[in-house]
């Protein structure tokens, strides 16, 4: 587990939106290393509850001892949201105050995780939140739009016909540049196993027009978005929990999520516009929460900060 913490984003809103109160229930679905779960927890203390959910075994270990060591009723859960219902469930808990998504990776899994997240690192090529040595592996060779669970980029990078790598890449990044690149990876893959990062961040930039590499943006961001989101099935997660949460708020309970590209974004928009038609919902605003300036000076990622939050009618 990580000491570098993951600076929260938009936390000062979040707690005023969900405006804790002692003895309520809420879930942070995404706790990573707890920075809006003991937000939330110093509102609800003593009484309270907050279910942390993560992926990451690691950040879960970590939160487990934070939690024993502040004597606070958090409970660590190593798992997906996608899950939600059936942690509820085993921890014996119906409906809850308030629910937080805060999608994506975060500075620990960039800077110290290790397993590939970032182009300007060279570490083996995973990029699995879910860790867990327990977690079961179901390999597939190819990309047909079904969920996936285990895979490791270097597998999909290695093992996917070039038509579904570019449809990876395509789909996840929306890389303009995705066929050409699918067909840089399998060209280098014949000369030699493709097993780093900073291997696979050279391959794309050598694949696309020189003036690509000279921006402030690397030429492989997009790429590598592609294969995070594909290895941790992110898209499915998110349309898979939303339902669920709306269900598992009492009444005037409060969903929030904050997001960081326009895939997800879309997906929360929607959701929240058929639920809102269907009278399952109330927007919080119509338009998007984002950060201050203020805020984005000391964290350039809060940059990209969506958080739409709905109310449960
Ligand atoms: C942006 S970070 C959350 C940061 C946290 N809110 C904080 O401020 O400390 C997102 C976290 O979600 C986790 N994650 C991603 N997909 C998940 C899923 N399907 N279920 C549970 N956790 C997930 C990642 O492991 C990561 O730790």
């Amino acid at each position: 587990m990580s000491d570098a913490i993951h600076t929260p984003v938009l936390l000062k809103e979040i707690v005023e939106i969900f405006d804790p109160q002692p003895g309520q229930i809420f879930v942070d679905a995404t706790a990573n290393g707890g920075g809006h779960t003991f937000a939330l927890w110093e509102k609800v203390k003593p009484s309270g509850t907050v279910i942390a959910i993560d992926k990451d075994h690691d950040l879960i270990a970590g939160l487990k001892k934070k939690a024993r060591d502040a004597g606070a009723n958090v409970v660590s859960v190593q798992g997906s949201y996608a899950e939600l219902p059936q942690i509820l469930h085993a921890h014996g808990i119906e409906k809850v105050h308030g629910i937080l998504l805060d999608l994506g990776y975060s500075s620990y899994h960039i800077d110290q995780a290790g397993r590939g997240f970032s182009f300007q690192k060279d570490e083996p090529l995973d990029m699995r939140y879910d860790n867990n040595p327990r977690t079961q592996r179901a390999e597939q060779s190819s990309y047909d739009g079904k969920l996936v669970n285990g895979i490791t980029a270097e597998e999909v990078v290695n093992g996917f016909p070039e038509g579904d790598l570019a449809d990876v890449i395509y789909r996840f990044g929306e890389e303009r540049f995705s066929r050409r690149i699918a067909r840089a990876i399998v060209e280098e893959r014949k000369r030699e196993r493709i097993r780093t990062s900073g291997r696979l961040a050279e391959i794309v930039r050598a694949s696309l027009p020189s003036r690509f590499g000279r921006g402030r943006i690397h030429p492989a961001t997009k790429t590598f978005q592609a294969l995070r989101i594909f290895v941790n099935h992110e898209l499915q997660d998110l349309e898979a929990v939303l339902p669920d949460a709306v269900e598992a708020l009492m009444p005037q309970g409060k969903l929030a999520v904050i997001s960081f590209h326009s895939l997800e974004d879309r997906i929360v928009k929607n959701f929240f516009r058929t639920q809102k038609q269907k009278g399952k919902l109330e927007l919080f605003s119509k338009k998007p929460i984002q950060t201050s300036r203020e805020e984005e000076k000391g964290n350039p990622r809060a940059r990209s900060a969506k958080l739409r939050v709905a109310i449960k009618l």
